[in-house]
């Protein structure tokens, strides 16, 4: 069963004293949702709110999330996500490098078990995971074959709360999600090269 593999994970990961950004009153924030979603949703690292809460964006950038999802006709409940650090960097300043580093190791665990064929990276941090190379504002909203794989990087939404422009973006990027959803496999199947771990990520399945 996927989410008791899932819950030994997040323990395993709770008793982890090697976890960098471990501290006191720093929850750790593991992944929430369908573990049957075809898409895992993946952020940078839990905020204020989440960490609170042990729950991946709940805060303004979550709120606004929810509300595209429903425009899309995805509900919140129906995919999952999380991020790829699970505890909140002090001051909320951007994770480093080697701190994403320790903490990457869990997320290739998480999506193995959940299996998705779809990885949503939310931002650049959790998009240069999967895509060294690639650059958001060029490659936001393109769908790149890894592997078996389709990587659909996503402008990060709390930089949607402060710019228009990116906010207009990251809605007709996810506008494609349904479509996507519906044609995985074909996109899978298809005789798209796969993105270039050494050079540019310029292997952009062309459908889109
Ligand atoms: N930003 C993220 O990257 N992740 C969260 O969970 C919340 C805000």
């Amino acid at each position: 069963m996927k989410s008791a593999e899932l819950l030994k994970l997040k323990e395993e990961m709770d008793t982890d004293n090697s976890l960098p950004l471990r501290a006191q009153g720093i929850n750790l924030v593991f992944g929430v949702g369908d573990t049957n979603s075809k898409v895992v949703f993946i952020g940078e690292a839990p905020g204020r709110f989440e960490n609170e809460l042990k729950t991946p964006f709940v805060g303004r950038a979550g709120k606004l999330l929810d509300k595209i999802l429903v425009n899309i006709g995805i509900p919140r409940a129906t995919v999952y996500i999380t991020n790829i650090v699970k505890h909140r960097p002090p001051e909320n300043r951007d994770p480093l490098p080697e701190e994403i580093a320790v903490y990457a190791p869990y997320l290739k665990r998480e999506l193995e078990i959940l299996n998705a064929p779809i990885i949503a990276p939310l931002g650049r941090f959790s998009m240069n995971y999967f895509l060294p190379y690639a650059k958001i504002s060029k490659d936001h909203g393109r769908v790149f074959r890894l592997s078996n794989k389709l990587i659909f990087p996503l402008y990060h939404p709390a930089a949607a709360l402060r710019s228009t422009g990116v906010l207009k973006d990251l809605e007709t990027d996810f506008k494609k999600l349904p479509e996507l959803i519906k044609n995985f496999e074909s996109l899978l199947t298809k005789t798209a090269p796969e993105a270039k771990q050494t050079t540019e990520a310029k292997n952009q399945i062309s459908l889109f």
